[in-house]
């Protein structure tokens, strides 16, 4: 038959043509001798009149009983309403010759896709004005994941998801990284601790990798100088949280360094704006749907990315009569608090904290020159929370081995990742950032789980 025209090319332009389309019923209204039916496909919806005369009393019957979902196909001539339209994304309406169901939806729906687009203040209105409201809870939403996706916030969130992976790659193309897929069934884990999901490879233990970390070095022992990955990490932390999955998506980059960890944070000074910036210019209306179920402000960032040495952060809280240890790590409530000081300071709510004690950083993370108890490393922070941790890494085999032996790692496990360090390596550091946690906090929204398509978490292996 002829091409579907997508529900979003329906415009003024084309009005008196025939066109078919695709979408689902969201909804149906009776009036008269008249069926209004608003279809909705993806973020754009249409009304479609259909008439009893028009489209004779059986086919009239058919649309009548659709229920809300169901997915169909119709024919019609695009047309001028009488008074301009509200409730849809298109101005035109289609008045139906013909329509065909491909696929029933369920009368029992655990969600309606209505009530989980609703703003908690639209909720609120409802309520004051009398009207029954219901508000879908994050455990229902995440059960039928497949329907709470169909609301405009969740479309927008995954399209402005994919261009933060557009924008991070295409920065480090620019200059001159190397993507590369490193291994995620290896035999050791990758950040020590607990924290890794135990397998059985062909009669040998095994583990899910807990970031590239190892490999992507790895590849720098091989020449490869500048490399990133877009990949999924595992966690298996029992850490049941509002930032925490057991799967995350990690956008991870390592490369070669001449003199001094900073060259590390030069990069990410760019890259991040360079990102921030391109969401702003690419994905408007998608910020647009976020904000209109989850209001949020745009974020605050400098063009020169402000870095803070850690104990600068630490001295900062202090005067603020926080209690905190200068060799400990900060947890998430001074995390929050000294987000919230840089913001009343330097007016910024993206920054990097630098030179953390060696004791809170994983193995191979470098000791600073001049002070071993300070580590070359450091941790990035959208909103007063943390999104990124890296560092420059130890190249000295020996110091490796001690080093990860300090930290409790069984060596053996992790042999060939020392080893790689005896035939020479350059200087090197990189680092990791939770794709999931830059989203949740770029739209200042409050759950990790919001953010990934099929969240995975301590309770949650399914959808
Ligand atoms: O701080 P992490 O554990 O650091 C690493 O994996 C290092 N290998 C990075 C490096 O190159 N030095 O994880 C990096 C980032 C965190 O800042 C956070 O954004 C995210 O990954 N992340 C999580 N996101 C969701 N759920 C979890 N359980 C996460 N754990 C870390």
């Amino acid at each position: 038959g002829k091409e579907l025209t997508d529900v979003s090319n329906l415009v003024e332009e084309i009005v008196g043509s025939e066109v078919s389309i695709r979408g689902r019923v969201h909804n149906h209204r009776l009036v008269g001798k008249k069926l209004f039916v608003i279809l909705r496909q993806s973020v754009s919806s249409v009304q479609c009149v259909v008439e009893e005369a028009r489209v004779g009393t059986s086919m009239f019957k058919f649309v009548r009983q659709l229920s809300h979902e169901s997915v169909v196909e119709l024919i019609g001539v695009v047309s001028l309403p009488k008074k301009p339209l509200t409730g849809t994304t298109q101005q035109v309406e289609i008045h139906v010759t013909k329509m065909y169901c491909l696929s029933r939806s369920s009368l029992n729906l655990p969600l309606v896709v209505e009530d989980a687009a609703r703003s908690e203040a639209d909720i609120e209105k409802s309520v004051k004005d009398g009207k029954p409201a219901a508000r879908v809870l994050q455990d229902t939403r995440l059960n039928n994941r497949p329907l709470d996706l169909r609301t405009p916030a969740n479309q927008a969130t995954f399209r402005i998801q994919c261009h933060v992976q557009i924008a991070f790659r295409e920065f480090l193309l620019s200059k001159g990284f190397l993507e590369i897929h490193t291994p995620k069934l290896i035999a050791g884990s990758s950040e020590g601790g607990s924290a890794v999901f135990r397998l059985d490879y062909k009669g040998q233990p095994a583990c899910l990798a807990q970031s590239p970390q190892l490999h992507k070095q790895m590849a720098i022992c091989g020449d490869m100088r500048r490399v990133f990955e877009v990949g999924p990490v595992f966690r298996a932390e029992d850490s049941f949280t509002h930032r925490h999955l057991c799967e995350f998506v990690g956008l991870d980059v390592e490369m070669e360094i001449r003199m001094h960890y900073s060259e590390i944070m030069d990069l990410v000074g760019d890259l991040f704006p360079f990102i921030f910036t391109k969401i702003e210019e690419r994905c408007p209306k998608e910020l647009e749907s976020v904000r209109k179920q989850y209001p949020f402000q745009s974020l605050k960032f400098l063009p020169q990315t402000l870095r803070l040495t850690f104990a600068e952060g630490i001295q900062m809280l202090k005067e603020a009569g926080e209690e905190v240890d200068p060799l400990g790590d900060l947890n998430t409530e001074s995390e929050r608090k000294l987000g919230q000081l840089v913001l009343e300071k330097y007016k910024t709510e993206f920054y990097m904290l630098h030179r953390y004690p060696s004791a809170v950083r994983p193995f191979y993370t470098m000791p600073c020159e001049d002070d071993s108890n300070y580590s070359n490393s450091f941790d990035v922070f959208i909103r007063g929370e943390e999104i990124m941790s890296g560092a420059q890494r130890i190249h000295d085999p020996e110091l490796l081995e001690k080093r990860a032996r300090e930290c409790g790692i069984d060596v053996m496990t992790i042999s060939t990742y020392i080893d790689a360090f005896r035939y020479g390596a350059p200087p090197h550091g990189g680092f990791g950032v939770g794709l999931e946690r830059v989203v949740m906090l770029l739209c200042a929204l409050d759950n990790i789980r919001k953010t990934s398509l099929f969240p995975r978490d301590p309770k949650r292996l399914a959808p």
